[in-house]
């Protein structure tokens, strides 16, 4: 719901649980008042919003009134080199070459209509009967002739608030953007928060830094022309002592998938100011008399109860108005993958080899990874060259049909965005890649980058692309991108346009995203990078699950998965059963389907070389899947061991939606001798009223345990099996009996 109050100044943007409250002061200054916990009325906290005294050393125009100069106020969107001295939000360009801005309020109306940005991700209505309200508020940079349009929408059952800017030039000359943040948020008065993101790197991708905010700017990103595998386009403030269950937590997440910023910077009385957005580093935009920059959109969700509230308010907000593909909501087809089955070495009669045996352990797709194009056998050449290697797999039709035939669907790789200097392609056009004249170029894993930012390069790979899926009748495609952007610079833009290329880029991306979604309507798109290292909500919007990382080992993907489970929901984490590669310890193959489960699940090894025990626990695997894997996909998700720390056992549970079934899985990670306690986890999302089974197939059905569900949700189960094995796990499944 949004309230428009005191004569059409005050703003109160309200979701179930929480408010948020931004005022345009007698200056026209969108001051920021609120966001926490919800509120009937706002208006009186005008009263004494604010210092009890100017700041001295703030400087501000003749005539502006207030007990706190602009660098004090807390401000939606703040501009530069105007008196606020923290980070802008908007810094633009004029022709005289000053870079000033100041743009205060006009209007602000609520409109019925959320508003579809061009060309960028833009959450939606949806389906479900959700209240959904949309406030707009123009502000003016009267000098420098620019208007600003600050998007709002409220998602309410969500608790979230989407936010974006559209940044339009309203003088007759050239205007040249160097920043526009998607949002900020300014919580003043209200200080001592810890701020959460995430690090990684390849094959340890979103690990968490949890600290405490201190003075000055703490920033992360990426400058390498997608998200990274280094930080993730979100961040998170908490109340120190915050935990799964318990305290203030607020979450902002970027829906992008370019270079990326996320900042909190601490001023001098303790206020803290949030940003997300482009990067202004390697951007710039020349906007002509007239033209407008959308900025991506970001959401921003508020909990009283923990991370875990926070994270199920992300996880409901994306499946419902932010996953449009029709997979969204759907079990997904299990797969195997023959990557880390045969790397580049297979021929058609290997891959129906291994379709065959999926066949037979009731897979339901197979995955033809890197290596069936052009002439590659290794990761040196054909990028770009997405034609058949016929020497090796004959003829894709032919292949696929025979994939068909046996039940399955069949699935391809793809790396669209590459180039190889030894391909057709490259030979054809080399004016096609990223490269800066005069400069040497940087190569990574031989590779060099598409330039996206050229409509006709994203024509001519929906083309090629869109011909293979179409002519061979492909079900899915796993998107690839595997290396770092360097050497920003096309050839087809002027010297005062270099600026624009990364975003133009990534414009170029969701393009081809969208065109094949258009022709292929219920193909069933994967994301990956070398793993997780474009994971975002940007992504999501186009595709509805992402290769969460290259690191398959299920231990290691404990810290990963919980992790990544922080903002994107587990529907969208693409998770394999690997081969037992791990030479230090023994994971057995039920512990990497458990861990597995909790993502999309699938197979990366070479069904082949299973021994007949393997089978049979392939096949209880996938017989599960069926079984419960939508109240993981679809339900609520619940953390039950610290995510921050690495437990000697890990913990997680999901409740349907209609609290019929819970699942809980806990995984051992070590084995100490003596144990203190056999671990003991409590069932949350269960109807206490209600009595669940402990399901356990081995058990006859006059046997099998039943508990009512507010013992389970409070006292919780004795998870005994899992005293004596290192890397042991169990899934415990309940089912509503009443
Ligand atoms: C990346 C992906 C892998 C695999 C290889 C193929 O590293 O993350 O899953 O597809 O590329 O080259």
């Amino acid at each position: 719901m949004i309230q428009v109050l005191c004569d059409g100044r005050l703003f109160h943007l309200q979701t179930k649980n929480t408010s948020y409250v931004f005022f345009a002061n007698p200056v026209g200054r969108l001051e920021h008042i609120y966001y926490g916990a919800r509120v009937e009325d706002p208006a009186t906290m005008l009263m004494r919003h604010g210092r009890p005294a100017p700041a001295s050393f703030c400087v501000m125009r003749k005539g502006e009134y207030s007990n706190m100069g602009p660098d004090v106020l807390p401000q939606e969107y703040a501009g530069f080199n105007s008196g606020d001295m923290r980070m802008a939000a908007l810094i633009f360009k004029t022709e005289d070459g000053a870079a000033w801005t100041d743009a205060r309020f006009v209007s602000a109306k609520v409109v019925t209509e959320k508003r579809a940005l061009h060309g960028l991700p833009s959450s939606f209505v949806g389906t479900k009967d959700t209240d959904v309200a949309n406030l707009e508020v123009t502000l003016l940079d009267e000098v420098g002739g620019v208007e600003v349009t600050l998007l709002y929408s409220v998602f309410a059952d969500n608790d979230v608030i989407s936010r974006s800017a559209i940044v339009k030039n309203v003088s007759d000359k050239i205007v040249r953007l160097e920043r526009a943040m998607s949002a900020q948020v300014d919580f003043a008065g209200k200080n001592h928060y810890e701020m959460v993101n995430f690090y990684g790197s390849w094959a340890r991708e979103r690990y968490l830094d949890r600290t405490p905010l201190r003075h000055g700017i703490q920033a992360t990103g990426s400058l390498r022309g997608a998200t990274g595998h280094v930080h993730s386009p979100a961040l998170i403030l908490c109340e120190p002592g915050a935990t799964e269950t318990m305290g203030e937590t607020f979450a902002f997440v970027l829906e992008y998938s370019g270079n990326h910023f996320e900042a909190a910077e601490v001023d001098q009385f303790d206020g803290v100011r949030v940003q997300i957005g482009i990067h202004p580093g390697l951007f710039s935009w020349k906007l002509n008399a007239g033209e407008s920059f959308e900025t991506p959109e970001m959401f921003m969700t508020r909990s009283g109860e923990g991370f875990g509230k926070m994270s199920r308010n992300l996880h409901d907000f994306m499946r419902s108005h932010l996953i449009r593909s029709p997979w969204n909501g759907k079990r997904r087809p299990i797969l195997v993958n023959n990557w880390e089955a045969t790397y580049f070495n297979f021929d058609t009669q290997k891959i129906l080899d291994i379709a065959k045996m999926g066949a037979k352990l009731n897979i339901e797709m197979l995955v033809l990874d890197d290596g069936w194009f052009g002439h590659r056998d290794d990761d040196k050449s054909s990028l770009g060259d997405w034609f058949e290697f016929k020497k090796k797999i004959g003829d894709m039709k032919d292949l696929a049909d025979g994939i068909h035939a046996l039940g399955m669907k069949f699935g391809l790789w793809f790396e669209p965005e590459m180039i190889s200097e030894d391909s057709e392609l490259y030979r054809a056009h080399p004016e096609w890649v990223l490269c800066v004249p005069n400069r040497p170029r940087c190569y990574g894993r031989t590779q060099l980058i598409l330039d996206f930012s050229r409509p006709e390069v994203v024509q001519h790979l929906y083309d090629v692309m869109a011909g293979m899926i179409g002519r061979a009748g492909i079900d899915y495609i796993k998107w690839d991108m595997n290396r770092n952007m360097s050497d920003v610079f096309s050839a087809a833009l002027p010297p005062d346009q270099q600026g624009e290329v990364a975003h133009r880029y990534i414009l170029g991306v969701y393009k081809l995203n969208e065109m094949l979604i258009e022709a292929f309507p219920n193909l069933l798109i994967e994301g990956c990078s070398g793993g997780g290292g474009r994971f975002d909500a940007g992504m999501m919007y186009y595709l509805p699950q992402i290769w969460c990382s290259d690191n398959t080992n299920a231990m290691d993907r404990l810290a990963i998965q919980a992790g990544t489970s922080l903002i994107y929901p587990v529907a969208s984490m693409g998770a394999h059963v690997n081969a037992q590669h791990d030479v230090a310890r023994f994971i057995p193959f039920e512990t990497r389907g458990n861990v597995a489960m909790a993502g999309t699940f699938g197979y990366e090894l070479d069904l082949t070389k299973l021994d007949e025990k393997e089978q049979e626990t392939a096949i209880r695997l996938n017989k599960a899947y069926h079984r419960y894997h939508d109240t993981i996909s679809e339900g609520d998700y619940y953390r039950l061991t610290d995510m921050f720390h690495e437990n000697d056992v890990e913990a997680w549970s999901c409740a349907a939606k209609d609290k019929k079934q819970a699942v809980l899985t806990v995984v051992r990670r070590t084995k100490i001798g003596n144990i203190k306690r056999v671990p003991r986890f409590t069932v949350p999302g269960l109807d206490p009223a209600k009595h669940y089974c402990l399901v356990d197939d081995a058990v006859e059905a006059a046997k099998q345990q039943v508990f009512p569900g507010d013992v389970l949700m409070n006292y919780g189960l004795w998870c005994s099996e899992l005293e004596f094995r290192d890397c042991a796990s169990k899934v415990y499944l309940f089912e509503a009996i009443d």
